[in-house]
């Protein structure tokens, strides 16, 4: 029997990725309804996809069509109640990126996750490449040795007109510029390579754009393992590229791509002392890229299968929205953040400005930091 499929939302990601990904799976999945707030835009995708039923009430679909998995796709802001009212309906779910606007969010949203499922999982494509996945693997079995340095730039060029879109760039509904909606992908892709971040230094500035979040925030953080990181997010940069590149004891590993990457963007580099055919044997054996949805689709209905959390859900879904609003405190308190202050008594647990969104725009529009004698001191 296929697996029931429900959408909410059918904006620009459900036509580019959701909705071609579920025909692209073929007899495993039936896309039985899609919901969008926006009427005409709903019908018209299930007219398209041949979609028996379609909604303006995602709480209605889920009453009367009980999908198996329910994908969401609407902006940020609303992640949080449409993948609850999916979990609490009994669906697996397939969030977008970024999985909520804040930490306390994401807490109380997998609360309603249940064992053996369902479990929500956010779709970070960039994890899912077969260069991504090798060097995951061989991380894990310490093939390469110790990691030292990383670098993980997304410079990316968004003209004026693309925040024309009301949810864009707000802490209400985007809940952060780069590093909520876009260097997140780098960073979660980086993260499941090199495991958890301890500390972390950040500025952020409003440079170019007319937005109430940052467009250019830069981070440099010290991860569990020892290794020391450097994030850079712009959406200002006219020649735009997606690079990461990660030196270990015997290689330097790196991508250079833009939305996503095949093996020929991934360079290898060997230690000098390292034999040939040693280092023959680190490449990844299949090229699969990662512009794709469908490699995580499918991971997920293996879970489903097997009763079994998915990847990218509970603390591994987790990680990236964590590192975002440990920069997020650094750039607006001024001082070098650990992972392990970020407890719910924290106020950057509850919301990525810690409190005053308007003071936190202001802050960042003046690319200044609170005094001292303001707040916490800076550590040197
Ligand atoms: N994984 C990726 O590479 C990638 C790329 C782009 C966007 N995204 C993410 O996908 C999400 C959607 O982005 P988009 O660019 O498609 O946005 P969009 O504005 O084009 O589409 C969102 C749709 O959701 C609908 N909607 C809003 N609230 C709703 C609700 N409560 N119930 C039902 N429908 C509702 C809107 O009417 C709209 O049609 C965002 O979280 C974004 O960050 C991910």
């Amino acid at each position: 029997m296929p697996i029931r499929v429900g959408l909410i939302g059918t904006g620009s990601i459900a036509r580019e990725k959701h909705l071609p990904g579920m025909v692209e799976l073929g007899g495993l999945v039936e896309t039985v309804a899609v919901v969008d707030v926006n009427e005409e835009r709903a019908r018209s995708a299930a007219a398209d996809y041949a979609v028996p039923h379609s909604y303006t009430d995602y709480q209605e679909m889920l009453e009367v069509d009980h999908p198996d998995l329910v994908l969401i796709a609407t902006p940020p802001s609303t992640h949080r109640e449409t993948v609850t009212a999916a979990l609490d309906a009994g669906a697996w779910v397939a969030c977008e990126k970024p999985p909520t606007l804040s930490l306390a969010d994401y807490d109380a949203m997998s609360a309603h996750e249940k064992e053996g499922g369902p479990y929500v999982s956010f779709l970070f494509q960039h994890r899912w490449g077969s260069a991504a996945r090798r060097l995951r693997e061989l991380v894990a079995h310490g093939t390469l040795g110790r990691p030292l340095v990383a670098t993980c730039n997304t410079l990316w060029y968004r003209d004026p007109t693309y925040f024309a879109v009301p949810w864009r760039a707000k802490w209400a509904t985007e809940g952060g510029g780069p590093t909520m909606g876009h260097g997140i992908h780098q960073v979660d892709m980086l993260l499941s390579i090199l495991g958890n971040w301890s500390d972390v230094s950040a500025e952020m500035a409003t440079l170019g754009r007319d937005t109430e979040t940052e467009d250019v925030s830069l981070a440099i953080a010290r991860l569990e393992n020892g290794a020391m990181v450097s994030v850079t997010n712009s959406l200002l940069s006219p020649r735009q590229t997606s690079d990461v590149r990660i030196d270990f004891e015997k290689a330097t590993v790196e991508v250079h791509h833009l939305y996503g990457y095949d093996n020929t963007n991934w360079t290898w580099t060997p230690a000098p002392d390292i034999p040939e055919d040693e280092a023959a044997s680190w490449l990844p054996r299949s090229n699969e890229t990662s512009d794709t949805h469908v490699h995580q689709f499918r991971i997920i209905l293996d879970a489903m299968e097997r009763g079994e959390r998915p990847p990218v859900s509970g603390a591994d879904g987790r990680r990236g929205l964590e590192f975002a609003a440990g920069m997020y405190k650094s750039a607006l308190t001024g001082r070098r953040v650990a992972r392990s202050e970020l407890t719910p008594d924290d106020p950057f647990y509850t919301t990525m400005t810690g409190g005053d969104a308007s003071t936190a725009t202001d802050r960042i529009h003046a690319g200044t930091i609170l005094a001292p004698s303001q707040g916490p001191e800076r550590h040197a």
